[in-house]
């Protein structure tokens, strides 16, 4: 039996330890913030946080997730008012939106190791994050506004 905790609940799966972690928050927990994008580690859409750090949930067994702290898009905050999260909205980040909660955990996970990361250090966080609609730019902007710890305006985003 594996126990894990997840979105600050804890769990107990008795399934396949390799099982990806990716199928099992999207399919037995409903967390389907994170998305399945190549099932290869080469995109980054399934980036949740273990233990605090930006991990491919599609490359991770279950048996590797034993004892540890899984957050999904879902848990990073209460109502979704993250710095991050406020940022993106601000600078209206998502496109079609698929990359987005892969894109939002890592940039989460950057800026707890780096909280003031240069443009050369975003580059080399995000690398693994592919967003088809070429958000990149506006990533970027995002993360230096959630670094310096501007509040959202929020006037362009809705609630
Ligand atoms: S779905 Fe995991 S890296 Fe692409
Ligand atoms: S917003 Fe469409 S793939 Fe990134």
């Amino acid at each position: 039996m594996i126990q894990l905790t997840v979105n600050g609940k804890k769990q107990q799966f008795d399934g396949d330890p390799e099982m990806p972690l990716l199928w099992y928050l999207r399919d037995e927990l409903q967390y389907t913030g994170t998305k399945f994008g190549c099932g290869m580690g080469l995109c980054g859409a399934c980036t949740v946080h273990v233990n605090g750090k930006a991990v491919r949930s599609c490359q991770t067994p279950m048996s590797k997730a034993a004892n540890q702290t899984i957050t999904t898009i879902e848990g990073l905050s209460a109502s979704a008012n993250h710095p991050v999260q406020q940022a993106w909205r601000d600078h209206n980040v998502p496109q079609c939106g698929y990359c987005q909660s892969g894109q939002i955990m890592q940039a989460a996970s950057l800026l707890k190791e780096k909280p003031k990361p240069t443009d050369a250090d975003i580059d080399a966080a995000m690398k693994g994050n592919i967003c088809r609609c070429g958000t990149y730019q506006r990533i970027r902007a995002a993360i230096h506004q959630a670094a310096n710890g501007k509040q959202a305006s929020n006037t362009k985003g809705g609630k």
